[in-house]
């Protein structure tokens, strides 16, 4: 390891406590997406102890600047802050769970936010040898449509500091901490919404011929719809259609007059995620209107998909086995079905977005994201701001 990565190594252990203290008291006190208030107010509060340039260009949410002494490119670091709207529970976590009933941070964004704040302190310290400049970005609302990075990205604040690469994390119960997971290319999946009312005519359960049942022709469209998956699309295509909710009736012997179900769509892009919206409606137009019916078609497109760019992932890797040896550099080979809206900045920034370890044996640490027990082995942020440290370095 070089003297730099060693300096780095050596702060990211000595902001070690900081890092654990604001991702417990940010735990302590969650906000929900686009209500972020007090949550901002503290990073903001922490910056400015730093003396770090500071700007607010959405209502919650802000990006902090580090001015390198040296010229150079300017490089973006993003943390979502937002938390999720639910109740938590889990012992490992009783001196800082949640404080405020309906929010909770069970995806990890509280770990985020720490990460780079501990990842500002350290590059603050050593801006002295960075060439060119480090926007620290704390987003709003990664868990709600639009979503926060949509927002971010078209408010202009990233253009206007000259952002040339990005960079994105997300905490992985699945990997140990000082492990990270990269990959070039498809990393996660595009989403979509959707919502269907098949409409009939209701009826007593007696006499079916003189009603068009709802409930038979949502059976037929939902089993026709993974006949899309498996015969309209070709094969190489990952895609998933999930019904996630159906609701029809109210009793034994009444035929209702509707049925209604949502789900979600999942793909590697838009265009492939548009064809099947338009086989699904085709499916629902025909299987309604052939039984005499008719239907209601919603499609909400939601986050784009994350697809790494090449040269920033290579960047990443060479970064993350420099600080964290190569052992623990684990390349995935398949992408996966969930979404992030970091996929907004990489619309128009190059970029990389990585899983960081965060999952032991300590801690309630494996839990899946969004469990109520869901927690992170606070370990992680040795590694995780050292991380982002070397790669500001290393381009
Ligand atoms: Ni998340």
């Amino acid at each position: 390891m070089t003297d730099l990565k060693q300096t780095i190594r050596q702060k990211a252990e000595h902001y070690f406590d900081y890092m654990v203290q604001v991702r417990r008291h940010l735990h302590k006190n969650p906000e929900v997406s686009f209500k972020e208030y007090d949550t901002t107010e503290y990073i903001l509060h922490e910056l400015k102890k730093m003396g770090i340039e500071i700007e607010t260009p959405l209502e919650t949410g802000c990006i902090g600047v580090i001015e390198g002494g040296k010229p150079g490119p300017a490089i973006a670091l993003r943390a979502d802050i937002d938390a999720l709207a639910m109740e938590e529970e889990g012992e490992a976590k009783q001196e800082f769970i949640s404080e405020r009933s309906g929010a909770a941070h069970c995806c990890g964004h509280d770990a985020h936010t720490a990460n780079l704040l501990g990842t500002a302190k350290i590059l603050n310290d050593m801006k002295g040898d960075i060439a060119g400049k480090v926007v620290l970005v704390f987003q709003p609302a990664e868990e709600k449509l639009p979503g926060g990075g949509r927002m971010m990205r078209d408010s202009g604040i990233l253009q206007k500091h000259g952002v040339e690469e990005i960079y994105g994390l997300h905490m992985n119960p699945n990997y140990k901490p000082g492990q990270i997971a990269v990959k070039p290319g498809a990393f996660m999946a595009c989403t979509v919404e959707f919502e269907i009312e098949v409409i009939g005519k209701g009826g007593h359960a007696a006499t079916p011929h003189l009603t068009i049942d709802p409930i038979v022709l949502s059976s037929q469209i939902i089993t026709q719809f993974q006949s899309i998956i498996s015969r309209s699309l070709d094969p190489t295509e990952p895609a998933i259609i999930t019904i996630g909710k159906i609701q029809a009736g109210s009793a034994f012997n009444v035929i209702p007059a509707k049925a209604e179900m949502i789900g979600t769509v999942r793909a590697f892009s838009m265009e492939t995620a548009r064809f099947i919206k338009k086989r699904m409606e085709e499916i629902v137009k025909s299987t309604t209107e052939g039984a005499g019916g008719s239907y209601k078609f919603e499609f909400n497109e939601g986050y784009p998909a994350v697809v790494n760019d090449e040269n920033c992932t290579r960047k990443l890797e060479k970064a993350a086995r420099s600080i964290l040896g190569d052992e623990n550099v684990i390349k995935l080979e398949r992408p996966m079905m969930a979404g992030e809206d970091f996929a907004f900045y990489q619309e128009e920034f190059p970029g990389s977005f990585f899983f960081l370890g965060s999952g032991s044996d300590e801690a309630d640490s494996k839990w899946s994201w969004h469990h109520p027990r869901y927690n992170i082995d606070e370990q992680v942020f040795l590694t995780g701001s050292a991380l982002l440290a070397a790669l500001v370095f290393d381009r």
